[in-house]
């Protein structure tokens, strides 16, 4: 049973189509032991509270500086002895000593067809106002493994979304949750749990 460690920011959307997926059955092989916040307001924490899932917030204002705040992040993952590392909606970049720790074994939701529109800046909503502002007529969102870039990491799945006229950033943003994030995001957990992806030559190959 691989054990996931949900980390997140807001709204925790995300984190609910998770724990909805291993309750309907569609992820086997998983449980999430843990959900830390960086932001101890974020209302994910209390979808994990309500589902019975150990919930922590680990702030970097209750450190020193950055580097006291990610080993401390790192100490507590490595005690809770996660298997698989799952950013959905995480808004913090995740440092190289977290990356090295667990190579391919940390994975992001990112609200756009990568390698459009993302990287340093592109993250929330922000995204989806630079998707409308270039009036591209696809986007999406995509599923990939992290690494020490920012949105660079190999692509596990992503998934087109229509922009249609008249949409606005929230608009779009429901859309694109809706229709691809909470699809891909819990799909990609389940082949992972299932033993299904393994990366070759910095690309991932996928079992069907
Ligand atoms: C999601 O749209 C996710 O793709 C995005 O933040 C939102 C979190 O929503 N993540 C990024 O932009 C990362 N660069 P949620 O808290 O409701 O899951």
């Amino acid at each position: 049973m691989l054990k996931v460690g949900v980390l997140v920011s807001g709204g925790g959307t995300n984190l609910q189509a998770i724990l909805d997926a291993i309750d309907s059955g569609k992820i086997t092989n998983a449980q999430v032991t843990v959900v830390i916040s960086n932001n101890p307001n974020a209302y994910a924490l209390q979808r994990a509270e309500d589902h019975g899932i150990k919930a922590l917030c680990i702030s970097p204002k209750q450190y020193e500086d950055r580097e006291d705040f990610h080993k401390a992040l790192l100490n507590r993952l490595q005690e809770e002895q996660v298997d698989l590392i799952v950013l959905a909606g995480f808004l913090v970049a995740v440092p190289p000593m977290i990356v090295e720790a667990y190579p391919y074994r940390i994975i992001n939701i990112h609200p756009s067809l990568i390698p459009s529109f993302c990287g340093v800046g592109y993250y929330g909503l922000h995204v989806h106002e630079k998707v409308l502002e270039r009036g591209v007529r696809v986007t999406g969102a995509t599923v990939h493994f992290v690494d020490t870039g920012t949105d660079t990491g190999p692509i596990i799945l992503q998934k087109a979304v229509k922009v249609k006229q008249g949409d606005t950033p929230q608009i779009l943003q429901k859309r694109v949750m809706e229709k691809a994030e909470w699809k891909i995001l819990p799909k990609a957990i389940n082949l992972i749990a299932n033993g299904k992806v393994t990366v070759k030559d910095g690309k991932v190959m996928i079992e069907e």
